[in-house]
């Protein structure tokens, strides 16, 4: 394959090279030398875009730890001009220069090897001077240039942004890549002087270049002390909205010129949550300044850079006359985040990937702190706390998971750790522990926490220690607890256990035990084992005080990890129901026996079923279906819980139930039987569908933002399910903009349900709605609007523009961006016309593919959930399972998801030849009972 030429670009000047020196293949850089300081100058040439390079000069003052013979560091896909290597020993103002004998590459970990001609001694300083040069890319990782449309000028305009982590300032420059070396840098950017250069500090001084006319080089102030990742740098000719807080640091927010405008919501949100932050970790943010920056193309939601936060247009612009509260709320979601992590990832590093979660976990928790504290007319926290949960409690459900915490070796390791159980479970597990140490010691805890290890690195161990202390000190746990033990049955191991309550109605107790939940229901009862401490909040019909989310008891492991069964005493009798997990306090599931089922469905179908906290109520949906789903429940009960809901006002019992009712639809749809499963569906929601007037414009007259979004995701369900007027009105509205004279500027959807109305208008539409669509799609200046469409287009049933679609995915030249790629490649997947169109793409086309994404395979994971979320055959699993088999060489990168994707197909076949037949008997004596009624 042609990609290998890429791999180990090394200019072979000066001296001898080798690859073959492997005597050293350890992951880890040697431990004898460490980073003091980095200057770095970068010279950009992007005068003509298809031939922009960059070149520099690093400089690196190394400490010597231990006698060696050699400096190995990171490079990769750079040019290092050998001959003007220099090597000089700086200790105490005498210079004595070193030499370097050879070099040598290992590509297996992108180590660059210099061996010296003297050993190094311990207690000595170094200074090395490298001098590299590379293609200025537009792979969306390391340094690499990102382009945007003028329109005015009609002219496409170039400009430069870095994405390191985790393993790619390598790339941009030699260094020690690696979390755990932290040393100031001193940037300096030479560029033509019609740019404006950014990097993570504020500029020192800019000077003329002293041979290329008409450029300039800009120095910016030292930074402190911070991981190789965290390093950015930008050349651009856009435009910034100021912000300052009272007694804060200047604060700017960067967008192309032409989306200026898109700026205000997040110029005005992110000081207000960095202040916030401010208060709850007791550190003033430790920068002198902080930008905010905007990229057309960029391939995460955003990244943490320390005072130079980047992020893709969608996540960090907010149009007035174009993006939903929905899409808001993901912005702020964001920014919360990325803030977040100025402290917890920037300040406190993780010593090694193998904690990334304590960035991450951390950065996801507090996000939702900071959302709610500044948006409290949104149940942000619940909202997002279920909505992590949700996602968890399906992922850590696989075999296929993994711990919170676990060994990384490898790049492609590294990678693979940026998923949902770094983010979502990690962000659970530490609710958890906020919520069973109280919220005084969780914050103290903290505080020490990271004003102990600022400026340096830590461990999860390190963490616990502090909150362990602070919780002793409190009277938060009782003195023989520790938050490690409790923690570490978290976060050493996969997956999350089911409580079984099994109550004793004469004597007023209850037997608790403890298993895994695993989906797949044929792996034997061993995987089942594990032990967990769970901390166990429960109240009683009587007490109704959901409000306690402090343990009242705890199940508790033994030594060797064994879970010991636990008694609860003092319940009440055969007449009231309990309910364990009050607030859905830690992330567990809770199956009862039959009789407090009984009694909990009949208070939820009475008129007090609001007696139970609401987020209870989600999490009675969702628990039910999940047992149900494993055969450890029936669907009788489950429909019976469900029954409740046309009297369901709330959002996240609704949210719960829809996302439970769309998997099923998912797996009935091209049955026979889904004639009952839509009768089912219309009695269930109709009623409130009317009530909130459906998708008709009732939008301004809402005053709650809960409602709000209730409205927005009820009427995205019901146009799914075709219940009532939704794809009539919704084709209305398609129309009524298609006749309006410019519809660009006029647009008389909704802006709450466009995606919704798009999208249903395209799948019960015509060639020329889709045509109007695209050319709606070329037009827009909104990012996010451009994501709707995009989207929206892959829901026509028209095979010949679902091809067409495909087949312009992975065209580099083509308009839809690469960052795009793999969710609209997703999307058509996830139509049921185009399952089939682009699974045969993915197995006519994957070389192409992976070419396109190379060297960003990790892309390729994405290609994958919809694909296999429509398999439910014994038959298309086996097929589909062959071709991953057999595409090894393409897909070896992103083995974590290949593993899931044939356990998520596998789960699904299961679930037809076990619940299908149940489900649907469930179903229709349903719908007996509420005709005969
Ligand atoms: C970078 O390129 C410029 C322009 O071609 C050249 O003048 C300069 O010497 C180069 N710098 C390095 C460090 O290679
Ligand atoms: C470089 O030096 C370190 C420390 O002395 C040693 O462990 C390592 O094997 C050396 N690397 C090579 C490639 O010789
Ligand atoms: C913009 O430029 C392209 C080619 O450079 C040309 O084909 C197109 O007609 C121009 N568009 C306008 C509106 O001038
Ligand atoms: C629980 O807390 C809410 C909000 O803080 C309050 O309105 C309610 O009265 C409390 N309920 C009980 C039973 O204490
Ligand atoms: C849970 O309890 C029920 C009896 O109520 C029992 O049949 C079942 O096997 C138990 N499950 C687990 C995982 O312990
Ligand atoms: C929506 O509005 C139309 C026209 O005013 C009306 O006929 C229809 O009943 C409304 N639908 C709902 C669900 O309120
Ligand atoms: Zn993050």
């Amino acid at each position: 394959m042609n990609w290998v030429l890429l791999f180990a670009l090394i200019l072979f000047l000066g001296f001898a090279t080798t690859s073959s020196d492997l005597n050293y293949n350890y992951y880890r850089l040697p431990a004898a030398l460490r980073p003091q300081k980095y200057h770095l100058n970068i010279l950009t040439l992007l005068d003509n875009p298809e031939e922009s390079r960059f070149n520099g000069t690093v400089k690196i003052l190394i400490e010597v730890l231990d006698n060696t013979k050699n400096i190995t560091l990171h490079s990769k896909d750079l040019i290092i001009d050998e001959s003007q290597t220099t090597l000089t020993h700086v200790n105490s103002g005498e210079k004595k220069d070193n030499c370097v004998s050879s070099t040598a590459v290992n590509p297996a970990h992108d180590y660059y090897i210099l061996n010296t001609c003297q050993e190094l001694l311990p207690g000595n300083i170094y200074e090395l001077n490298l001098y590299f040069s590379a293609d200025l890319k537009t792979q969306l990782e390391g340094y690499y240039r990102s382009s945007y449309e003028d329109a005015v000028a009609n002219e496409t305009r170039w400009i430069t942004i870095t994405q390191f982590e985790p393993a790619s300032a390598r790339l941009a420059f030699p260094c020690f890549d690696e979390p755990n070396y932290k040393a100031p840098f001193v940037v300096t950017l030479g560029h033509h002087k019609k740019f404006t250069s950014l990097s993570n500090m504020p500029v020192k001084e800019t000077k003329p270049h002293e041979s290329l006319t008409d450029y300039v080089w800009t120095e910016f102030e030292e930074s402190v002390p911070m991981s190789t990742y965290l390093v950015a740098y930008s050349i651009n000719d856009f435009s910034h909205k100021p912000s300052t807080l009272p007694n804060g640091v200047p604060f700017r927010t960067w967008a192309r010129p032409n989306a200026i405008d898109q700026c205000d919501y997040t110029a005005e949100f992110g000081p207000k949550v960095l202040q916030y932050y401010e208060e709850l970790f007791g550190i003033k943010f430790p920068l002198p300044k902080i930008d905010q920056f905007a990229v057309p193309d960029f391939e995460y939601g955003a990244m943490e850079n320390w005072g130079l936060v980047v992020y893709s247009e969608t996540t960090l612009l907010v149009s007035e006359t174009h993006s939903s509260l929905n899409s808001k709320m993901n912005v702020a979601g964001a920014v919360a985040h990325e803030l977040a992590h100025q402290w917890f990832g920037n300040l406190v590093t993780m010593k090694w990937w193998t904690d990334l979660w304590l960035n991450e976990g951390f950065a996801t928790y507090v996000a939702s702190l900071g959302v709610a504290q500044i948006h409290p007319e949104l149940d942000y926290l619940e909202m997002d706390f279920f909505q992590n949960l949700h996602t968890i409690f399906q992922r850590d459900a696989m075999e296929s998971s993994h711990p919170i915490s676990r060994p990384i070796q490898t790049v492609k390791e590294i990678n693979e750790n940026f998923d949902d159980i770094s983010y979502e479970k990690g962000s659970s597990v530490i609710r958890m522990m906020h919520l069973f140490l109280g919220d005084e010691t969780f914050r103290s805890g903290l505080k020490t926490y990271l004003r102990r290890y600022k400026y340096k690195n830590a461990e999860q161990d390190n963490l616990w220690e502090s909150l362990t202390q602070a919780a002793h000190e409190n009277d938060a746990l009782p003195k023989n607890y520790e938050v490690k033990t409790i923690m570490d049955s978290w976060t050493l191991q996969t997956g999350y256990p089911v409580i079984n309550v099994t109550r004793d109605y004469a004597s007023g107790t209850a037997e608790l035990t403890q298993a895994r939940y695993l989906l797949n229901s044929d792996v034997s009862r061993s995987h089942h084992e594990g032990c967990w401490w769970v901390p166990l909040s429960y109240t009683t019909q009587a007490k109704l005080d959901f409000n306690n989310t402090s343990p009242e008891d705890w199940l508790e492991c033994s030594k060797e990890g064994r879970s010991q069964p636990k008694t609860i005493n003092n319940l009440p009798g055969a007449d009231q129901w309990v309910i364990f997990n009050t607030k859905l306090s830690a992330p567990y599931k809770v199956n009862y026996d039959s009789q407090n089922w009984k009694l909990l469905i009949e208070t939820l179908n009475s008129e007090h079923f609001e007696s139970i906290h609401v987020v209870n109520r989600a999490q009675l949906i969702e628990d039910v279906f999940s047992l149900a789903w494993t055969g450890e429940q029936d669907y009788e009960t489950a429909l019976g819980v469900m029954e409740y809901l046309h009297r369901e006002r709330e959002l996240l019992p609704l949210r719960a139930a829809f996302e439970k009712l769309t998997t099923l639809r998912r797996l009935v749809r091209r049955t026979p039987n889904f004639g009952y499963y839509k009768r089912y569906i219309n009695k269930l929601i109709a009623p409130l569908y009317q009530e909130l007037n459906g998708i008709n414009d009732t939008f301004g007259s809402i005053q709650s933002q809960n409602v709000l979004l209730l409205k927005t995701e009820l009427v995205d369900f019901a146009c799914m399910t075709q219940v009532s007027d939704c794809v009539s009105r919704s084709k209305d509205y398609f129309r009524e903009w298609r006749s309006v004279a410019n519809p660009d500027e006029t647009n008389p959807v909704p802006i709450e349900v466009r995606g919704t109305v798009y999208c249903t208008a395209i799948k019960h539409g015509s060639d020329e709605d889709w045509e109007f669509l695209w050319t709606r799609y070329l037009k827009t200046n909104v990012a996010a609007d451009r994501d709707t469409i995009l989207l929206s287009l892959t829901c026509t049933q028209n095979e010949r523009l679902l091809q067409r679609q495909l087949d312009m995915i992975f065209d580099p030249k083509g308009d839809i961006r690469m960052q795009d790629a793999a969710a609209t490649f997703d999307s058509v997947a996830a139509n049921g016309e185009g399952w089939l169109l682009a699974k045969k793409y993915l197995v006519e086309n994957l070389d192409h593919i992976y070419k396109y994404f190379y060297p960003v395979t990790a892309s390729l994971a994405q290609l994958l959930p919809s694909l296999s979320d429509k398999v439910n055959t014994r038959q298309d699993y086996n097929e589909f399972k062959d071709f991953l088999d057999s595409s090894w060489e393409y897909l070896k990168d992103i083995k974590q998801a290949v593993q899931q994707t044939k356990e998520n197909m596998l789960i699904s076949v299961q679930w037809q030849e076990r619940n299908y037949q149940q489900f649907f008997r469930a179903i229709r004596q349903k719908l007996n009972e509420v005709d005969e009624k």
